[in-house]
């Protein structure tokens, strides 16, 4: 149980400065069980807390868990080069309270991206250190062979890295199309792990992190939602 004042809440949801927050109070756009609240000294339990702001409903929440189905064209670095950037798809109040995806995706990979403002879980979720596996379903140029999946399960050698990278599991899911668990985010790695084995990525979605499937969030393209407790448990590493 933690009280906050509502000048304080407003701020740790993204509604803008300290200063801001509580003009927005003072002019009466906040309110509480219905019942505008004007001082923003004003000290309300968090745990639970619903609130309205400009008439739209706002419920509290400590940190956010976002699941988003990342469509192609948006990029997840911070600075954008030549595609929007994947929080222009979020409410402007997550920029603001510092969400950030969970690893990155490149510009033309769709699929499950994690998004919060919970550093230890951004750090969980990204180290190769947890195990976290990450499905992916890769698209290929040459049609995938069995030969393909030992080469990819045995490790193949990519430039600038010191050891194999090897999938930790790999299956033929279409005559151009293969299903494959990498438990590292190296940069590219799908798609240079491919090129190694002697094919040509031309599309890549991922489909599942540890055993949160996207299907199952039934989020159409650049759609997000945010995880409840269950859904982040599946995050687990086993
Ligand atoms: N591997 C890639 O090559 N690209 C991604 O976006 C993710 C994994």
């Amino acid at each position: 149980m933690s009280k906050l004042t509502l000048d304080r809440i407003l701020q740790s949801q993204g509604f803008g400065t300290r200063k801001w927050c509580s003009e927005l109070i003072a002019d009466g756009e906040v309110s509480v069980a219905g019942k505008a609240i004007r001082d923003n000294r004003f000290a309300i339990e968090t745990d639970g807390l619903e609130f309205s702001i400009y008439g739209e409903p706002w419920a509290y929440r400590e940190h956010v868990y976002i699941a988003l189905n990342k469509a192609a064209n948006f990029e997840c670095s911070r600075k954008t080069s030549h595609h929007p950037g994947v929080l222009t798809l979020l409410p402007e109040q997550f920029t603001r309270r510092d969400v950030q995806p969970v690893g990155r995706l490149d510009h033309d990979t769709t699929g499950l991206l994690l998004m919060s403002d919970d550093g230890p879980f951004i750090h969980k979720q990204s180290s190769p250190k947890y195990h976290v596996p990450k499905v992916y379903v890769a698209t290929t140029h040459e049609p995938v062979t069995p030969q393909l999946v030992t080469r990819l399960l045995d490790g193949v050698k990519l430039h600038d890295e010191p050891a194999p990278l090897a999938a930790v599991s790999c299956r033929m899911v279409g005559t151009y199309q293969l299903e494959i668990v990498l438990e590292q985010g190296k940069y590219h790695q799908v798609k240079r792990m491919l090129a190694a084995a002697d094919n040509h990525c031309i599309a890549l979605r991922r489909s599942q992190i540890g055993q949160l499937k996207l299907d199952e969030l039934g989020l159409d393209e650049s759609e997000w939602c945010y995880l409840d407790a269950a859904q982040l448990a599946l995050l687990a590493p086993a």
